[in-house]
């Protein structure tokens, strides 16, 4: 049995991939910017929201499946993008692919990812498959990113938008840790200690590149930069709504906008063709003091009303995350760190295990609170003494 057949939750799965990782690339993927308000406040604001359970309801069969973007899914969930996690596990990123495709639900390849288009589009095969797009210097660089996604089956295009400039992830600067990854003697020295890791990185012949950026080269730091930052210089701190709707011209399938965080944003965005509104704060990676995602899921929900899909990610660890968020109002929940911490700790199965842990979860929750499908999820399953204030 490995560590992650152990592992019985999603925390048990993080402690898993800390122990087997290196510190600096373990606070790379679990760390926040600045004082982790956001990191934290994501998680917590799941917990204050409560249930109001109903009784006496045969709930001897369970329908997790539903509808997201348009087509089907074994579950209210997909899988938000991670740049760069193939120094933690090689071949993370094609194994969380392939996980997600076995799972019945949507992958998203980060830009910065340590696979390449194609290679996922293999692993992922007959599975659904978005592309998240970061908006280079280089726009050539960047519609080319966007064509090979295309001509590779990714139905969607997802827009992060809450990226002009990296975070300040203090973890980052404490460790040294920089893109590409580069450790120093006080690194290799601990890398000493993490002996599976390092054999799974020699093995490999070395540090996995961000395939889809080579040939971007890499970005000079200073004293504050992080990886985060690193990778933020290669973003074009100018990119608005001229340039979302060049993108919405060019992208032939549906385009999510990626990082949305209050309600008065979505009228402009769906003004310029939006798709999908996909409320999120980059995981507290980014802007420090930005509001819990739950917290402002139904102020979004309301002003969007019904037009395009809503979804949520951030901190969501438990599989009753997916049912308090449709029960607000989203059409799923996207998470980034769970099969992350999975994949870092066992690779395929690691993903696998973080996706049974999450679907038990919603199973038996569901069973708990009386809701025997998607449909039966409605608001009044959440106490409304706990329910966050819309404006
Ligand atoms: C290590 C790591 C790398 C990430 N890389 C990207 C990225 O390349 N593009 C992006 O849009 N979001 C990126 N994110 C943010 C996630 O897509 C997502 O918004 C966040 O992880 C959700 O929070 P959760 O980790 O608590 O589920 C990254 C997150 C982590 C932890």
């Amino acid at each position: 049995m490995s560590s992650v057949d152990h592992a019985w939750n999603i925390d048990a799965l993080r402690e898993a991939a800390r122990q087997r990782l290196p510190r600096g690339i373990f606070d790379f993927f679990d760390g926040g910017a600045e004082d982790e308000i956001t990191l934290r406040d994501n998680r917590d604001a799941w917990s204050r929201l409560r249930f109001s359970p109903h009784v006496l309801r045969d709930v001897s069969k369970i329908d997790l499946s539903c509808e997201i973007l348009g087509g089907p899914s074994r579950l209210p969930l997909v899988i938000a993008p991670t740049g760069g996690i193939g120094i933690g596990w090689p071949g993370a990123d094609v194994a969380i692919a392939r996980a997600a495709m076995l799972a019945g639900i949507p992958y998203t390849l980060s830009t910065t990812a340590t696979a390449s288009i194609e290679a996922i589009a293999k692993a992922n095969g007959s599975g659904r498959r978005w592309f998240q797009l970061y908006i280079l210097h280089d726009q050539d660089f960047t519609d080319r990113l966007a064509e090979r996604a295309w001509a590779a089956g990714f139905e969607a295009l997802v827009l992060t938008v809450d990226l002009p400039v990296g975070g300040k992830r203090e973890r980052d600067s404490r460790n040294r840790f920089t893109q590409p990854y580069r450790p120093g003697p006080a690194q290799i020295l601990q890398a000493c200690t993490k002996l599976h890791w390092a054999w799974g990185i020699l093995r490999h012949g070395g540090f996995p590149a961000l395939e889809n950026i080579v040939g971007l080269g890499a970005a000079k730091l200073d004293h504050f930069q992080s990886q985060a930052s690193s990778v933020g210089q290669q973003l074009d701190p100018a990119f608005d709504e001229r340039g979302f709707a060049r993108m919405r011209a060019r992208w032939p399938g549906k385009l999510i906008v990626k990082g949305v965080a209050r309600a008065d944003d979505t009228e402009r965005l769906l003004g310029l063709g939006a798709d999908a509104v996909w409320i999120s704060n980059h995981g507290g990676r980014q802007l420090d003091g930005a509001p819990a995602t739950v917290d402002v899921l139904s102020d979004i929900v309301q002003a969007v009303a019904g037009r395009v899909p809503v979804m949520i990610d951030g901190g969501v660890r438990r599989g009753s995350a997916m049912v308090k968020a449709r029960a607000l109002g989203a059409q799923c929940v996207c998470a980034g760190r769970p099969t992350l911490y999975g994949a870092s700790a066992g690779g395929l199965a690691g993903a696998q295990r973080a996706l049974d842990i999450l679907t038990d979860e919603l199973y038996r929750t569901m069973q708990l609170v009386g809701a025997r499908n998607m449909q039966e999820i409605t608001l009044d399953l959440i106490d409304s003494r706990t329910l966050p204030r819309v404006r």
